[in-house]
C-alpha cells in the first residue's frame, strides 16, 4: 500500500498560515467560538484524557502560570474527549490536591469533531483520545506554529512560552528568531534579495546573518 493510498479520506490536517476552523462548544466556563477570541493570541490544545497523570502536571503548571500568558495578552482553551463533567470533577480534584484554579476553558469535545478537524487525532490511533496538539493562533485568526507530543511526554511550559514571545518579537519587529532564543536576546535580519547588498558587505556572512534590533515585549 503506497502513502497516497493509506491515507486516502484521511484530514490533510491543518498547516502554518492556515486559519483556525472556527466552532462553538460547551466548555468549563460556558459555550465558546473560536472566532470570540480573536483580537487576543490564543493557545488551542488538545490532552489526551482527563484524570492522566501527564495532564494533570501539564494543567497544574499552565494554571500556575496563567499570569505569564496574560501579560503577552494570550488566552488558553484547551480540548479533549472528555465529557464536560468529567472536565469539572478533574477541575475540583486538582484544586483541593494542588490548591489551584483552572480558569481557562476545557471544550468537550465527545464526537471528536473538533479534534478531526484540527488533525489532533492519529489516524492510526486506535482509540479516539486527542494526541498533546498545540496550535498557536495569532490575533487574526491565523495558526502560526504547531506542536505535537505523544500521550507520554508533558509539553514545557516555557518553551510555550517562548514561542509566543518568539512569534510576538518577530511580528513587532520584522525580524528573524535564532535558535535558542528567548525574550531580551538580539533577532536577526532578513537576509537581503538585493545581489549589489551581497557584494557590498563587509564579510562573506554580514549580508545574510546580521542581528537585529531586540525583541520588546509590546
Ligand atoms: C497522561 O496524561 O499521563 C497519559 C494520558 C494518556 C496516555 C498515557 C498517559
Amino acid at each position: 500500500m503506497d502513502m497516497g493510498e493509506k491515507y486516502e479520506g484521511a484530514p490533510r490536517g491543518l498547516r502554518i498560515g492556515d486559519t483556525a476552523p472556527d466552532f462553538e462548544a460547551r466548555s468549563t466556563i460556558g459555550p465558546v467560538k473560536l472566532t470570540n477570541f480573536r483580537k487576543r493570541w490564543l493557545i488551542l490544545f488538545s490532552h489526551p484524557a482527563d484524570f492522566t497523570p501527564v495532564c494533570t502536571t501539564e494543567f497544574v503548571a499552565l494554571a500556575r502560570q496563567a499570569d505569564d500568558f496574560e501579560k503577552r495578552d494570550c488566552a488558553l482553551m484547551a480540548l479533549s474527549v472528555d465529557s464536560l463533567f468529567s472536565h469539572f470533577a478533574w477541575l475540583r480534584m486538582i484544586r483541593d490536591r494542588f490548591d489551584v484554579e483552572i480558569r481557562f476553558p476545557i471544550v468537550e469535545d465527545p464526537t471528536l469533531v473538533i479534534g478531526e478537524a484540527y488533525g489532533m487525532v492519529s489516524p492510526q490511533d486506535s482509540d479516539s483520545a486527542t494526541v498533546r496538539s498545540t496550535y498557536f493562533i495569532d490575533p487574526t485568526g491565523v495558526i502560526r506554529a504547531m506542536t505535537c507530543y505523544p500521550a507520554n511526554m508533558g509539553r514545557s511550559i516555557p518553551e510555550m512560552l517562548r514561542m509566543l514571545d518568539g512569534l510576538q518579537a518577530i511580528d513587532a519587529e520584522n525580524a528573524l528568531a535564532p535558535a535558542n532564543w528567548t525574550l531580551g536576546e538580539p533577532l536577526l535580519t532578513p537576509p537581503t534579495q538585493d545581489l549589489d547588498e551581497v557584494f557590498a558587505a563587509k564579510d562573506q556572512t554580514a549580508w545574510f546573518l546580521r542581528e537585529a534590533s531586540r525583541g520588546k515585549r509590546k
